[in-house]
């Protein structure tokens, strides 16, 4: 929970009303609903998730919010997100892995968040931020992870700052933050 709240300051710190950003696994819609009210009724906000469910909690949460009018909800694989994000974003968020309480089998894999979190890199704004929720634990959480981790590695750190965190004294498979800014 802690690290989710992190994401979230990483993020607030930068969004304006009006802004357009991501969020590439809507879920419950929870970090939907927490970008829709920086964004406002005037920004736009893509999101994406395999399941109709989580898009439709997404769309009755914003919408009890007063805020359904920036959601631009896509029921796809965030694999999609160059398809249907028409314009550079002022962030992106991936919360990887299985919906709580949900269908554990439909789950976030390392090929195609691989594919999600490049494009979204290449939408960004200058000083445009990207966060990623990481979950090892799971059955193939651990090499998405690896895919991850290795990829962000190796990120030229004049076009990007890649910051992780973790709880230094938690278990090997514990979740893990990454935080991307980036810089031109
Ligand atoms: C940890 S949950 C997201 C929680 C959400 N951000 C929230 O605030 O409630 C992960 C979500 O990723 C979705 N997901 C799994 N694979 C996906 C894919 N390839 N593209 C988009 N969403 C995917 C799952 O359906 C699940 O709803």
């Amino acid at each position: 929970m802690r690290l989710l709240e992190l994401a979230r300051l990483h993020i607030a710190a930068i969004l304006q009303p009006g802004d357009c950003v991501i969020d590439g696994t809507a879920g419950n819609g929870h970090d939907s609903l927490f970008l829709a009210q920086h964004i406002g009724v005037e920004g736009e906000l893509y999101a994406f998730d395999l399941q109709e469910a989580a898009i439709e909690a997404t769309r009755q949460r914003l919408n009890q919010a007063g805020l359904g009018a920036c959601l631009r909800a896509h029921c796809c694989s965030h694999e999609q997100i160059a398809q249907h994000v028409p314009s550079t974003v002022r962030a992106a968020m991936f919360n990887l892995g299985y919906l709580p309480g949900g269908d554990h089998r439909i789950v976030t894999r390392a090929s195609s968040s691989m594919r999600a979190i490049e494009s979204s890199l290449g939408l960004l704004v200058p000083k445009g931020r990207l966060t990623l929720m990481v979950y090892p634990a799971h059955e193939g959480g651990e090499e998405e992870y690896r895919a991850i981790e290795q990829f962000l590695a190796v990120l030229p750190i004049r076009d990007y700052i890649v910051s992780r965190s973790e709880a230094h004294n938690g278990a090997a498979t514990a979740p893990l933050l990454f935080s991307i800014e980036k810089s031109k």
